[in-house]
């Protein structure tokens, strides 16, 4: 019988071998035990978790299956079945761009102490659909943003440009926007987070957004349960709007994560908050970002814009996750993510 414990995986040469013959049943269930999950983003502990079979060999191992007739499997069926499972085990071990569709699950935190669930499907991806991935520094953000909500100054719907303070009688349900969402974890936790406080429109690109929508749909229980008003659409920030949006279609609140990876997007981006963003002084627009080297000047460029456009930061910080790429050696490898929240300097 084939068992593993997380302190001792198991050798190569433990599991059921070609020149045996095992059964397919065997064969599957070894294959099981060779899943290779991406990463998680979650603690250094959580990212450097081991795997149930020493990695040694396993690649030999997959092959001779792959190139095996398995002559002696009772069915076609079955024979697909097998070389099926070892072929997604290869391409799993190929890197995350490799690794084949799949479902993630992400707790996030709420303030009464409750996790919420969210199931999001992740799509195989290539370097021109970044959005099929859940990026770290989205993970990060929807595990902050129960505290970003609590604390001084409250976020209240902006009404005007008067900036009336909020009462119970002229509040209003919260106006939120997500740019470059993505899979739609910091939007949906968002939703689910504020229920029937707020609405949020998630957006992306067009080829982004029917994943992004399937997985508002995947999560319906969640947000039917948190009264969670949430739609999806595309907004492409290389398009200026037009007509410019009036002031009751701006939004309270704009997030973003993760939105920097070309020399033109700081620019889009930030002409994108301009004229969505609500002109009252508790309007918030809501970013984090990861600080790689290379993107070091986007950043840079980004704070600047921000600032140009009249915003100042109200909070900020940094912390580390952990990519679910890894190194070449196969180490979690640990990122460093800016968080920022924005407001409207007063003298605007
Ligand atoms: C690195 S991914 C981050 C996705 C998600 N926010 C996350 O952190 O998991 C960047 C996202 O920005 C979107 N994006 C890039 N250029 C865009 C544009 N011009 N307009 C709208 N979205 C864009 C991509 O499609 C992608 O979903």
């Amino acid at each position: 019988m084939i068992s593993a414990t997380a302190d001792e995986p198991l050798n190569v040469l433990d599991l059921p071998q070609i020149y045996q013959k095992p059964s397919g049943t065997d064969l599957v269930k070894a294959l099981t035990l060779l899943t290779l999950q991406p990463r998680t983003f979650g603690t250094s502990e959580d990212a450097v978790k081991g795997p149930a079979v020493q990695p040694t060999g396993v690649t030999r191992y997959l092959t001779s299956i792959v190139a095996s007739p398995l002559s002696w499997l009772e069915t076609d069926e079955l024979r697909e079945a097998v070389w099926d499972a070892a072929a997604s085990r290869l391409s799993e071990r190929s890197g995350r761009t490799a690794m084949p569709a799949m479902s993630r699950i992400f707790p996030v935190p709420s303030s009464s102490g409750e996790d919420y669930t969210l199931t999001l499907h992740e799509p195989s991806i290539t370097a021109d659909n970044l959005g099929m991935k859940t990026w770290v520094s989205s993970y990060l953000l929807s595990r902050r943003l129960h505290n970003l909500f609590g604390s001084p100054p409250e976020l209240v719907p902006s009404e005007s440009i008067n900036h009336t303070p909020a009462t119970e009688e002229n509040q209003r349900p919260l106006r939120a926007l997500e740019l470059g969402s993505g899979t739609g974890l910091v939007g949906l936790a968002f939703a689910a987070l504020r229920g029937k406080s707020a609405s949020i429109h998630l957006t992306d690109l067009p080829e982004i957004v029917p994943n992004l929508a399937h997985n508002a749909a995947l999560n319906v229980e969640l947000l039917t349960r948190t009264e969670a008003t949430v739609t999806t659409g595309v907004l492409d920030w290389s398009v200026t709007p037009n007509p410019l949006p009036a002031p009751e279609e701006r939004f309270d609140v704009i997030l973003a994560a993760d939105p920097l990876y070309s020399p033109n997007h700081p620019r889009w981006l930030v002409d994108t908050i301009g004229p969505w963003l609500s002109r009252g002084l508790d309007a918030r627009v809501v970013a984090e970002m990861p600080l790689r080297d290379a993107y070091l000047p986007q950043v840079q460029e980004f704070r600047q814009r921000m600032v140009d456009l009249g915003l100042a930061v109200v909070a900020e910080g940094q912390e580390v996750g952990y990519d679910d790429w890894e190194s070449a050696d196969g180490d979690a490898l640990a990122v460093k993510c800016w968080w920022s929240v924005w407001g409207w300097c007063e003298k605007v």
